[in-house]
C-alpha cells in the first residue's frame, strides 16, 4: 500500500453551521432548465444537482427573490409554493446522496428587459443603462436604461430578500448565498458608475453599500449566520460597472464589515480578465486572496480557473478555506473523483449551456472509480 498525500482540497471542513465532507465547492451556475410558466425547478434539477453532490457544497443557480426582481428567462424562483416545492425535490435528492446545498438569491434589476414586464421599465439604483445584455424568452436583446427605485421598492426588495431566505429553508436549502456580486441588483446599488442617487442610498460608500447590509441584516432575521454566505468581489471592466477609483475602496468597506457578521463564508472571484493598467492592477493572479485575507478573518471560498493544484497551494497558504469550480462542474458531473484520481476532465459543451432538456445537462459521462 502507498502513502496518500494528504492535500486539503479533499478534506473535511466546517463552514459556519456545516461540517463540509471536501473543499470543493460547486460554483453557482445558471443553466436555463426552468423553463415552464411557474419558473420552478423540475426533476430534471434533482437528477442535475444530485449527479454533482459529491462536492462539499453546492451553490445552487442564481434564484430570483421575487417577480419584480426576475430577469433572465427560464431561470428559476424561490417566491412562490410551486417554487419552492420545485427546489424541495431538489434539495432531497441532493441530500438523499449525502450532499450539502445553498440557495443563491438574485435580484436582476437594471440586467432585465421590459419585456418580462409587459413593456414596463425594470428597475435600478438610478436610470443607468448597463450596457450588456439581456437573457429574454425571444432571445438576447441590448439592456435599457432602468428606472430608479423608490423608497417604498427598496423596502420591499430587502423583504424579498428575507421572505425568499425563509423559502429557502422551508424547501430544504442548507443556507442562503447573497448575489452581491457582478452587474446585479445590489451591484448595481454598490457601483458609484450606476447609483447617482441622492438620498441615504447613494453618494457615499456607506450609502451605496447599504442596501447590502439591510438585505443581510434581513435574511438573518430568518437564516442564522453560520448559514448564510455572500458571493461578493470587485471585478467588473466594462460599460458604466467598469471599476473605478471607488471600487477598491468600496469593496475593503464592505469586506471588513461584512467581518463583523459571522457569517458562513464569502465567495470570492479572483481576477478573469487583465487588470493591468486598471485601479485594479495589484489583484492579479492570487493578489485577489492576498489583499482581501487580512480584511475578512471567517471563510473564504477562492474561484476562478482554480485546478487542484491552485487550489491547494491557495489552501495551504491560509490565503482562503476552500475552492470553488463553475465551468468544470458544468461538463464533470463527477469532478471531485476526477481532480482526486488526476483523470482528465470533459470538454464543455458550449451550445447546451443555456438550452432546454437533458443534452448537455445530465447526460455528460463518468469515470469508474480508482483506489487513489
Ligand atoms: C454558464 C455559467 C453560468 C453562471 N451562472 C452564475 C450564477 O447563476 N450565479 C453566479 O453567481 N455566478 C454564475 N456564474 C459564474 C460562476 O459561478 C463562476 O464564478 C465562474 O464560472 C468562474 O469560475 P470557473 O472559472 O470555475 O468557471 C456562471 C458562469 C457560467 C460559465
Amino acid at each position: 500500500m502507498t502513502d496518500k498525500i494528504w492535500l486539503p482540497l479533499f478534506s473535511p471542513v466546517r463552514m459556519g453551521s456545516l461540517e463540509l465532507r471536501n473543499r470543493i465547492v460547486m460554483a453557482p451556475l445558471t443553466r436555463m432548465r426552468a423553463d415552464n410558466p411557474e419558473h420552478a425547478p423540475t426533476q430534471l434539477h434533482a437528477e442535475y444537482y444530485a449527479q454533482r453532490a459529491d462536492a462539499g457544497l453546492i451553490i445552487g443557480e442564481c434564484t430570483e427573490v421575487s417577480a419584480q426582481g426576475y430577469g433572465w428567462a427560464d431561470t428559476p424562483g424561490l417566491w412562490s409554493v410551486e417554487q419552492v416545492k420545485g427546489w424541495r425535490t431538489v434539495t432531497d435528492a441532493v441530500h438523499r446522496k449525502g450532499g450539502l446545498m445553498y440557495a443563491q438569491l438574485w435580484h436582476t434589476g437594471a440586467m432585465s428587459h421590459p419585456e418580462f414586464f409587459s413593456g414596463e421599465l425594470p428597475v435600478s439604483a438610478s436610470d443607468v443603462n448597463p450596457e450588456q445584455e439581456s437573457v429574454t424568452p425571444s432571445g438576447r436583446k441590448p439592456t435599457v436604461a432602468p428606472r430608479a427605485m423608490t423608497k417604498a421598492e427598496i423596502r420591499q426588495t430587502v423583504a424579498d430578500f428575507g421572505q425568499a431566505a425563509r423559502n429557502a429553508l422551508e424547501a430544504g436549502f442548507d443556507g442562503v448565498q447573497i448575489q452581491a456580486n457582478y452587474l446585479y441588483l445590489i451591484a448595481q446599488f454598490l457601483s458609484s458608475g450606476s447609483n447617482r442617487r441622492t438620498d441615504e442610498y447613494g453618494g457615499s460608500t456607506e450609502n451605496r453599500a447599504r442596501m447590502l447590509f439591510e438585505i443581510t441584516d434581513t435574511v438573518l432575521q430568518y437564516v442564522e449566520p453560520g448559514r448564510v454566505g455572500v458571493k461578493i468581489g470587485p471585478m467588473h471592466l466594462a460599460g458604466p460597472f467598469a471599476a473605478n477609483d471607488d471600487t477598491l475602496p468600496d469593496m475593503e468597506y464592505v469586506f471588513r464589515k461584512l467581518d463583523g457578521y459571522g457569517l458562513a463564508h464569502l465567495l470570492l472571484m479572483g481576477a478573469n480578465t487583465d487588470v493591468s493598467g486598471s485601479p485594479l492592477q495589484e489583484l492579479a493572479g492570487d493578489g485577489m486572496f492576498r489583499h482581501f485575507r487580512p480584511l475578512y478573518r471567517g471563510h473564504v471560498i477562492a474561484n476562478v480557473d482554480m485546478t487542484a493544484e491552485r487550489g491547494n497551494r491557495l489552501l495551504e497558504l491560509g490565503l482562503v478555506d476552500s475552492v470553488a469550480f463553475g465551468r468544470p462542474f458544468i461538463a464533470n458531473p463527477d469532478l471531485v473523483r476526477r481532480l482526486q484520481q488526476k483523470a482528465s476532465l470533459n470538454e464543455i459543451d458550449w451550445p447546451t449551456v443555456y438550452a432546454a432538456g437533458p443534452e448537455g445537462y445530465t447526460d455528460y459521462s463518468v469515470t469508474e472509480p480508482q483506489a487513489v
